[in-house]
């Protein structure tokens, strides 16, 4: 079976930069609190009216597209990771292939937030093993700032997230050497309440605890409603002490796995590119395998944690500062809501 590679990579970012200081003017929050906990400088979000989930990816994939050497007519198929969708549905991948006038592609949209880019990754290493498809176009994007509560009810999560896009054009390995070596996904449900966006939704049946009375009309509208919305339930949660404890196991353990996979040492990677979750995360990953500094690319001090992007943007963004070199060993890792994780290991 042919194996696959990461032939192009774009990453888009918006020009809006938000630093932790601009975020003191809405909420009870520091500079010194959220460096401390988290490693985050500033941020970006998108402008309000003029960019989406879709625009973004739409300028993460051209670049992609082109540095891969194709047309956008060659790209057969589209995975679109992102929990920011720009409508509940359908789905982003639809609206890219739109915009980027491009054949009549499948396009699928899947929902791992943070493993988002590692879970679509490795659905296109495995339509590309089987030959079904030449040129797969992953994406991760996510524009968070539209649904974040930026009062202080909302600083623990509000303060985390950025918004960004990262594309990477996937293709048949045309050496025997080289392309993704392995991936490796892994679930626990048990934790899907702890960090969530619980509504809209259609588990909305407890708001009608205070409406006995309502009519078959009403019940209609269960989706949101306007208690929701002053409840701050339309926002996402978020218990970050729980996501801390399991990420700080997971991440190296399934960094473990896809080593241990493929017969390969700690001492053989050449840059680890962990999901930009937390700083604070990724110097414990780093410490518990024994990395050195340069072992471990993260940019979460310039753009917050991207949920979905955050994997293609620092990939493409270490790449294009020459960090990975043809013959490198680079593994990516993720963690988070589902709770879900995963790891690639490619041979560049
Ligand atoms: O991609 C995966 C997504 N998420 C993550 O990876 C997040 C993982 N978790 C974390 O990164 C950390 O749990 C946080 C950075 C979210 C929070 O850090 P923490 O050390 O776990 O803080 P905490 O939630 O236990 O809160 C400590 C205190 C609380 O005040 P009291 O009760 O001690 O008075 C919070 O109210 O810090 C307060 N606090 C804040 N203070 C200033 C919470 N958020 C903020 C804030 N600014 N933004």
């Amino acid at each position: 079976m042919k194996s696959s590679k990461i032939a192009g990579l774009g990453y888009y970012v918006p020009k809006n930069v938000y630093t932790n200081e601009d975020l003191t003017k809405f909420m009870d929050t520091s500079d010194a609190w959220i460096q401390e906990r988290t490693g985050i400088k500033e941020r970006r979000f998108a402008d309000r009216k003029g960019e989406t989930t879709t625009t973004m990816a739409v300028s993460a994939s051209v670049t992609a597209i082109e540095r891969a050497n194709i047309s956008v007519e060659d790209v057969d198929f589209i995975i679109f990771a992102t929990l920011s969708p720009d409508y509940y549905f359908p789905g982003s991948g639809v609206l890219l292939q739109r915009e980027l006038k491009m054949k009549e592609v499948g396009a699928l949209d899947i929902r791992n937030q943070c493993s988002g880019f590692i879970y679509a990754l490795s659905i296109a290493d495995q339509f590309i093993k089987t030959g079904m498809y030449k040129n797969i176009l992953v994406v991760g994007s996510e524009k968070h700032s539209f649904a974040m509560d930026f009062s202080t009810r909302g600083r623990n999560v509000s303060v985390i997230f950025g918004d960004g896009a990262g594309a990477a054009l996937i293709q048949p390995a045309t050496d025997g050497s080289s392309g993704i070596l392995s991936s490796h996904l892994h679930s626990d449900g048990s934790y899907a309440e702890e960090l969530a966006m619980h509504y809209p939704g259609t588990s909305g049946g407890k708001w009608l605890e205070n409406k006995p009375n309502w009519s078959e009309q009403e019940l209609g509208g269960m989706f949101v409603t306007p208690e929701m919305l002053e409840n701050g339930a339309l926002y996402p949660y978020m218990n970050g002490q729980e996501v801390f404890k399991k990420a700080i196991v997971k991440f190296p353990e399934v960094i473990m796995e896809a080593l241990e996979k493929n017969n390969l040492k700690k001492e053989d990677i050449d840059l680890l590119v962990p999901h930009q979750a937390n700083l604070r995360i990724s110097k414990f990953v780093q410490k518990s395998l024994g990395l050195k500094d340069g072992q471990v690319f993260n940019n979460i001090q310039k753009y917050g944690n991207t949920t979905a992007a955050s994997i293609p943007i620092a990939l493409c963004e270490a790449w294009e500062e020459g960090k990975i070199k043809d013959g490198d060993l680079v593994c990516l890792a993720a963690f988070g809501a589902g709770f879900t994780w995963g790891s690639a290991l490619i041979r560049w």
